[in-house]
């Protein structure tokens, strides 16, 4: 068995940011709509009348201020409120493939390496633009990759579960350099006409390089000291998106295709399932959580960060224990954690261990141990 490691990670943003005070100026313009074009059903008690938004709610409730978007115009119009974007021909780069080459080239510029030292390209990420042919096939070709490449989907935790496929395949040798790739286009399946949720999601891209120790050359690289995934069912956050859809008699409304979820019983649940995970896993590599330097935490929502690094910790976590990047970024699934990550590791020092957590839909969680080198 090879020991493996982290040698480089990359990030593409998009361009354009969406406030939180621009998000509930579309919400609330599409409410006063709603509720005058419905005026006389809801006067007569048969239609609801729907509540406005607030910028101080989604602040408080989530720390989130901004996130960013594949297109702005579309998600802030009250008319469409999704983002827009242009059909492209099958010989052109899929717009998450174009996204996961940014952040892919990066991750190997920042590694030293180029594309012909890998051989493995996992796109691992909570939504496929289509079925297939794979993204990840898709991207090994624009690379200009050789070996093989495959998606897989654990929703949020997907990148966390990716590098322990990565680790697994580097270390078993069946690859001898893997990237995991991260594409998130968030806000496609965000219903931003839903109060309780339109503010929660962004889109960015994520790519980490993962390579065997003994002959990786990156200036920040990071020993895997070990990964350990964890499931659990629940349908408390649920996408009913699916090639059957069409098949499905009576077809589902159309907001039944889209994310939902119970947010306070996530919360719940998924604090304890994911720090108790992080304190087993810790444990039984002999690792002290208060030696840890660094939690690179899955960033849906700041108080639920700050609890999970709390419970691990047995105390309040600093903001440099636990960095945050939802702020500006807001959910970015299967991203979050490896934004934070590519954004707060040049500062540790050699020796100094650090954990990528990820977690979200399934349930699904997954903690990645590593050491700077
Ligand atoms: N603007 C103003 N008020 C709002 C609102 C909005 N956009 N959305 C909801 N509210 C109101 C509710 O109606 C409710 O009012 P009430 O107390 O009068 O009934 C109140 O605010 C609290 O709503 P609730 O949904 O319970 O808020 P919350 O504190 O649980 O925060 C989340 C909501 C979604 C931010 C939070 O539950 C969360 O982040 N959970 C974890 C989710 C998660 O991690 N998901 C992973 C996805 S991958």
């Amino acid at each position: 068995m090879k020991k493996v490691c982290i040698s480089g990670s990359g990030l593409f943003t998009p361009a354009e940011s969406v406030s939180n005070d621009e998000l509930v100026l579309a919400f609330n313009t599409y409410v006063e709509r709603f509720n005058a074009d419905n005026a006389e059903a809801i006067a007569a008690g048969s239609v609801t009348a729907l509540a406005p938004s607030s910028t101080e709610f989604i602040y408080k409730a989530s720390g989130i201020k901004a996130r960013y978007t594949v297109d702005k115009a579309g998600v802030i119009d009250p008319d469409v409120m999704h983002p827009q974007i242009r059909p492209r021909a099958n010989d052109e780069p899929s717009l998450m493939v174009e996204m996961g080459l940014v952040a892919a080239r990066q991750a190997l510029e920042n590694a030293g390496r180029t594309a012909a030292d890998i051989d493995a390209v996992l796109v691992a990420c909570s939504n496929m633009q289509r079925p297939y042919p794979a993204m990840a096939v898709e991207l090994q070709h624009f690379l200009g990759a050789g070996g093989y490449g495959y998606d897989m989907n654990v929703a949020c935790a997907s990148a966390a579960f990716g590098v322990q496929a990565a680790v697994d395949a580097v270390n078993s040798g069946s690859a001898r350099a893997a990237l995991v790739v991260s594409p998130e286009i968030c806000t496609g399946h965000l219903n931003f006409r839903n109060r309780d949720c339109h503010f929660i999601f962004g889109d960015a891209a994520t790519a980490l390089l993962v390579e065997p120790l003994e002959t990786a050359t990156g200036a920040h690289r990071f020993e895997v000291l070990g990964t350990r995934m964890q499931t659990q069912f629940s349908n408390n956050i649920r996408n009913n998106f699916g090639f059957l859809n069409r098949s499905e008699t009576p077809h589902r409304p159309w907001n039944d295709v889209l994310f939902a979820q119970e947010g306070r019983k996530v919360f719940k649940e998924v604090v304890p399932m994911v720090s108790d995970l992080l304190i087993a896993h810790l444990n039984a590599l002999g690792i002290e959580p208060n030696s840890v330097k660094r939690f690179w935490l899955h960033q849906a929502n700041l108080s639920m960060n700050q609890l999970i690094a709390k419970k691990v910790l047995g105390r309040e976590p600093s903001i440099e224990e636990a960095p945050i990047i939802l702020d500006e970024y807001a959910n970015t699934s299967s991203a979050g954690s490896v934004i934070a990550f590519h954004k707060y590791h040049q500062d540790l020092r050699p020796g100094d261990v650090g954990v990528l957590c990820a977690f979200g839909a399934g349930y699904s969680a997954g903690s990645v141990v590593l050491r700077k080198l």
